[in-house]
């Protein structure tokens, strides 16, 4: 007998699930499709997702809203009996042109000094091409959402990235970016009088003429401004992300990776287990998304479709028929490379339990599509 699904204690039991894996592979909809589930089981779900595909975004209302929490109302799939249900599904699509300006006007501890740094020219140019924003940002979301106490289960979808350190960094990048000791060399201590003074005293003061040289004066002066601004923000910062790393790494948290059964995801795939072994992290389940099955292994198409074939179309019947056989053939070989792939992510993933989803004949567009796959997330947990 199959064992139970691991998503089902995962979707009632934990506080935060996160998908990751390689772009493409399914992490927008099974994070989606997970939260439904749970919703219907009663729990108050947000999917926080980041780039959903958009008809999928348009069927859940999600468009042309960012970072506002939509609700999405079950009564169209439940039809009456959603009056029963306390379950609440909710979504959030994280705008990935939504800056670091929030952040910012959350832990300034006043608006002057928030205007100050909006106003910095420095910054401005920081703010508008910082690495890994997208990620950082989710990470953000997810700080205050997490912290709301609203939800009782948070799915967090997460970027198409290509390195899976980026997303588990975000957090940390900025806080290092921000260090002290980096800041230190800017910054100057009460006693030490203005920056500029500063290094024109010290053994800096070359590096200083240099810089103003390449950069102009008004740069360098900026540059002081911004770094006294950031030195007020930092503990905020940190405070910030030290919590992130400690809800990632909480009992109530587990990752789910998701792949398709395809040399690059299945090696994407495998660096976040490793990676997630490496950092502690709790791995749930290895979800295989959008597998190709050929039911039949050797079937005679004469047999099965030849009559059929020769009484609508009598003349093209013959090549007809060779068609669908090198058709299937090919999808008998498809099925193989497939499963061969299956279990290489198998072997890597070292007993965590997978759970198997075949390719579906439409897109996953909407509620009942992402119901669809219920069947498959939380019935067919496999042995592989
Ligand atoms: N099992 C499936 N069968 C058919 N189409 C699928 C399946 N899973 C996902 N899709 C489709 O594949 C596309 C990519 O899925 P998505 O969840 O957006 O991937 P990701 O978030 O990993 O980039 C979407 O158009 C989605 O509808
Ligand atoms: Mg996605």
């Amino acid at each position: 007998m199959k064992p139970p699904s691991p998503l089902i204690a995962l979707a009632n039991g934990q506080r935060l699930l996160v998908c990751v894996g390689s772009g493409g592979v399914g992490k927008t909809t099974t994070a989606a499709s997970i939260g439904l589930w749970a919703a219907l089981s009663g729990r108050r779900v947000l999917v926080l997702t980041i780039d959903p595909a958009r008809r999928l975004a348009n069927s859940l209302g999600l468009s042309e809203i960012g970072n506002t929490e939509v609700r999405i109302p079950l009564e169209r799939l439940l039809g009456d009996g959603a009056a029963q249900t306390k379950g609440e599904l909710w979504a959030m699509m994280l705008d990935p042109k939504s800056t670091l300006d929030d952040v910012i006007s959350k832990v300034a501890k006043d608006a002057r000094t928030r205007d100050a740094i909006f106003q910095n020219r420095i910054y401005r140019s920081i703010a508008g091409s910082f690495s890994g924003s997208q990620e950082y940002m989710a990470t953000e979301r997810l700080y205050d959402v997490y912290g709301s106490g609203r939800y009782d289960l948070i799915v967090l979808d997460t970027p198409p990235v290509k390195n899976a350190l980026d997303f588990l960094e975000a957090p940390g990048r900025l806080a290092r970016f921000l260090d002290r000791q980096v800041m230190k060399w800017f910054l100057t201590s009460e006693e030490d009088g203005p920056f500029g003074k500063r290094l024109m005293l010290s053994t800096s003061a070359v590096v200083y003429r240099l810089l103003g040289h390449i950069f102009g004066k008004d740069f360098l002066a900026e540059l002081s401004v911004f770094f006294t601004l950031f030195r007020d923000l930092y503990d905020g910062m940190r405070e910030r992300h030290e919590a992130v790393s400690r809800i990632f790494g909480d009992a109530a948290t587990t990752f789910v990776v998701v792949s398709a059964p395809n040399e690059p995801s299945v090696d994407v795939a495998n660096f976040f287990l490793q990676e997630l072994r490496s950092r502690k992290l709790r791995i749930g389940a290895v979800v295989v998304n959008q597998l190709h099955r050929a039911r039949l292994l050797n079937p005679d198409v004469d047999a099965l479709l030849g009559r059929k074939a020769r009484e609508i179309m009598p003349d093209l019947a013959p090549q007809m028929l060779a068609r669908l056989g090198a058709a299937h053939r090919r999808l008998r070989e498809l099925t193989a490379l497939e499963a061969h792939w299956v279990r290489h992510l198998a072997n890597e993933a070292a007993g965590v339990p997978m759970v198997e989803i075949d390719r579906q004949s439409g897109e996953v567009h909407d509620l009942a599509g992402l119901l669809s796959l219920h069947d498959w997330l939380f019935a067919k947990g496999t042995d592989v």
